[in-house]
């Protein structure tokens, strides 16, 4: 039997994400009540990442380790896959060595293919087109606070890049209104928003975007891997930072959501990241309680 893959948010069922997000909770009062038990005893996740990271090494490597098993780090740097061995063949090999994999990694190809040839389950812990586990991180972080998501508005101000993706597929999944602004150039994945039908707008104007929404939510101009692109970005984002003027458009109690990291005055000003409205800080930690629950389904 082929293994179960997390390589996109869709590939949970909306009742099954549900589930996950009310065992994410169970798992976040359990571990505030130092009530853990080792659901996951004796498992190996190997952790391997061609891009750095610290809140997804962090929260693997701990998320693991607080359910009985063992989380093992794996750079690009050190293995036989950074001086050219074929992904496939690492796949073939470290499958038969572990019971679960995560990946973070550039195109979104080589964790398919890599899916392909594993014999357990592979999680994408972000690749250029997706970065699911955050949006189910920033679906639970929602879910604490107001409950169910379906009917409410999220604004999605500036790249249309891995993060806008996981969220037009988590619009399409749970039935809420995703508003994307971004400028000219950087829109998401025409297909992505065609098969969310009109569950996704892609607009310019972000205050068209924010406005009533209950979630306004934004990420950094260049992404990993697009450092030689910063100063073309900052000229073409300059109209797209999330700001106190920006949030006045949303409803009152509306929550900022950043997937961090931040770059203050940039996408976000540091009055709204360190602002009431922010979520930032808990969404970070949300992600050691949502993987927690999403390895015990893949891996339990
Ligand atoms: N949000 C997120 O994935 O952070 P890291 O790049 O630090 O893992
Ligand atoms: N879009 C960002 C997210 C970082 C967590 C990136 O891919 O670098």
């Amino acid at each position: 039997m082929s293994p179960r893959h997390f390589l996109r948010l869709d590939d949970l069922g909306a009742a099954e994400l549900e589930a996950l997000l009310a065992r994410a909770a169970e798992l976040k009062a359990e571990r505030r009540a130092g009530q853990g038990h080792p659901t996951l005893a004796g498992k190996v996740m190997g952790l391997l990442f061609e891009k750095p990271s610290t809140r997804t090494r962090v929260s693997f490597e701990s998320g693991i380790y607080q359910l009985g098993g063992y989380g093992m780090f794996l750079s690009q740097h050190d293995l036989q896959l950074g001086r050219g061995e074929p992904i496939a063949d690492t796949a073939e090999v470290v499958s038969r060595m572990v019971d679960g994999i995560m990946i973070r990694t550039f195109g979104h190809e080589r964790i398919a293919e890599f899916a392909a040839a594993s014999h357990v389950p592979v999680i994408n812990g972000l690749t250029d087109r997706f970065h699911p586990c955050q949006v189910l991180t920033d679906l639970f972080t929602w879910y604490e606070r107001r409950g169910s998501i379906a009917g409410r508005t999220v604004a999605w101000i500036g790249d249309g890049n891995n993060m806008a993706h996981s969220w037009i597929n988590a619009a399409r999944l749970l039935g809420f209104e995703l508003r994307i602004a971004s400028p000219e150039g950087f829109d998401p994945e025409p297909d992505l928003v065609a098969a969310a039908g009109d569950r996704v707008t892609v607009l310019r104007d972000p205050k068209q975007a924010a406005a009533g929404a209950d979630i306004v939510t934004t990420d950094v101009w260049a992404s990993m891997g697009q450092e030689e692109e910063q100063a073309e970005r900052e000229r073409a984002f300059g109209g797209y930072r999330v700001d106190a003027a920006l949030m006045e458009e949303a409803k009152p109690d509306a929550l900022f959501m950043h997937c961090l990291p931040a770059h203050r005055g940039e996408e976000v000003t540091a009055e709204v990241l360190e602002g009431p409205q922010s979520v930032v800080w808990e969404e970070a930690e949300n992600r050691l309680h949502a993987q927690k629950a999403l390895m015990e389904l893949l891996l339990g």
